[in-house]
């Protein structure tokens, strides 16, 4: 049986789930793998937190030196978050010949390419299934399950923290500051929300997702990004009459325009796939054009699920002859730039309060029309007041900057009050 060696580094939710699996499974990775995983250093500033799981006193430590210079150790498991100190260790582990195993999405999705460069040049893996949707093995359905295809659309719910606030907003009327306040008391939002509400998240995952989707490099700063904090209680509410859910959608799509990525809340209907996928959960809907559509569902987060990842590529990094790299030039060259589309094709849920007089409506629907912007469906919603009504139109498929064009043409209007609200419908 072949012994491989792990380092962990960093004792926080997902490595103490990594120790926790690679101890409770051992014999059942032994016997299906081939495997004997062994844990032979852990790297933790709190040596405390290693002791209280068991692990033997002389495989703590707080030196990366000490743990890219053990022989003992195959593959380093850097499951500490963030930029720094990561990337240095991860770096230091590539360049001692160690195999590398990450959930760290910002850090992959900002510098895969020079961490790539590492791994290449001293023959090693550089895995990260992990940075994606947590358990749910999506990284591995992509690039070995689904070779046989051109993937031509990715669509997910990728943040499991905006889909419970979204998910608390649709089933109890509540609003989004509530809504945020129990994700906080309950531990599925971090205390500063603002990588997950803003959409930060989301990105990384779908920089990384589109990138091996589509086998084109798509950088963080190639995905348009709208987090969740302008979302208001009433539209998710006036949606609901309409037989939509409000989710944050995370899409990426090969068009003949380029290619688009991008993470922003979304209208789908409730009989879409993804509807249905409520609380922490996480969803990708892929289509592929010789597969047709796949789902995957599962949890995107939490020790268990994420450290099942983790531990998925360290026997994917122990069993393999060669090391895998992405099947595409990731370089920063600009001239190997992807084309990206931002002028996407959208439905628009477009909410205005409108003067509820004689005409109004016409110079309105006049104002979408005469900017390229039809509309599939008008809803005029209760009494006015102050002579003013809200006004919902559903728009048939717009590109972007029609609807921007068409949105400036409505503010200029005596009849349009405002513009409350505009939020793209995913069929
Ligand atoms: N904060 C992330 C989420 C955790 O809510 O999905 C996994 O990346």
């Amino acid at each position: 049986m072949k012994k491989v060696g792990v380092a962990i580094l960093g004792l926080g939710v997902v490595g103490s789930g990594t120790y926790r699996v690679l101890t409770e499974n051992h014999d059942r990775i032994a016997k299906s793998q081939n495997l004997d995983v062994q844990v032979e250093a852990v790297l933790e500033i709190n040596p405390e937190r290693a002791r209280m799981l068991g692990i033997e006193e002389r495989k703590i430590t707080a030196s990366i030196a000490e743990v890219v210079g053990n022989p003992a150790v195959d593959v380093v498991v850097e499951v500490i978050g963030g930029i720094e100190p990561a990337k240095t260790f991860i770096t230091a582990a590539l360049k001692n010949g160690k195999s590398v195993v990450t959930a760290n999405k910002e850090l992959i999705s900002k510098c895969w390419a020079e961490l790539e460069t590492y791994a290449r040049r001293n023959h090693v893996g550089l895995y990260f299934e992990a940075s994606c949707v947590g358990g749910v093995p999506i990284i591995r359905t992509l690039t070995e399950g689904m070779q046989a295809n051109n993937v031509q659309s990715m669509v997910g719910i990728i943040n499991g923290t905006t889909n419970y606030i979204l998910s608390k907003m649709s089933k109890e009327g509540s609003d989004y500051a509530t809504a945020l306040r129990q994700a906080q008391e309950c531990g599925f939002a971090e205390a500063d929300p603002t990588a997950d509400v803003e959409g930060y998240d989301a990105s990384y995952k779908i920089a990384i997702l589109s990138s091996l989707a589509l086998s084109e490099r798509v950088t963080v700063s190639d995905v348009f990004r709208q987090g969740i904090t302008d979302v208001q209680a009433v539209d998710i509410r006036l949606g609901a009459e309409l037989g939509y859910v409000l989710k944050l959608l995370a899409i990426a799509k090969n068009t003949e325009k380029g290619v688009e990525a991008r993470v922003h809340p979304a209208f789908v209907s409730k009989t879409h796939p993804l509807a249905s996928v409520d609380g922490p959960f996480n969803a990708v809907l892929l289509h592929g054009d010789m597969v047709d559509d796949i789902m995957l569902y599962g949890r995107g987060a939490g020790s268990l699920p994420t450290a099942s990842a983790v531990v998925s590529d360290i026997c994917y990094a122990a069993t393999r002859s060669e090391p895998w790299y992405a099947p595409f030039r990731n370089t920063d060259d600009p001239a190997e730039a992807v084309k990206i589309n931002t002028n996407f094709l959208s439905q628009y849920y477009l909410r205005l309060f409108v003067s509820d007089q004689k005409g109004a409506l016409s110079r309105v629907a006049g104002v979408l029309g005469e900017n390229g912007v039809g509309i599939r469906e008008v809803l005029q919603k209760g009494e006015s007041k102050d002579g003013f009504a809200t006004v919902i139109f559903i728009t048939h498929q717009t590109e972007e900057n029609d609807m921007s064009r068409a949105i400036e043409g409505l503010k200029q209007l005596d009849e349009v009050k405002s513009v409350e609200s505009l939020i793209r419908v995913e069929q």
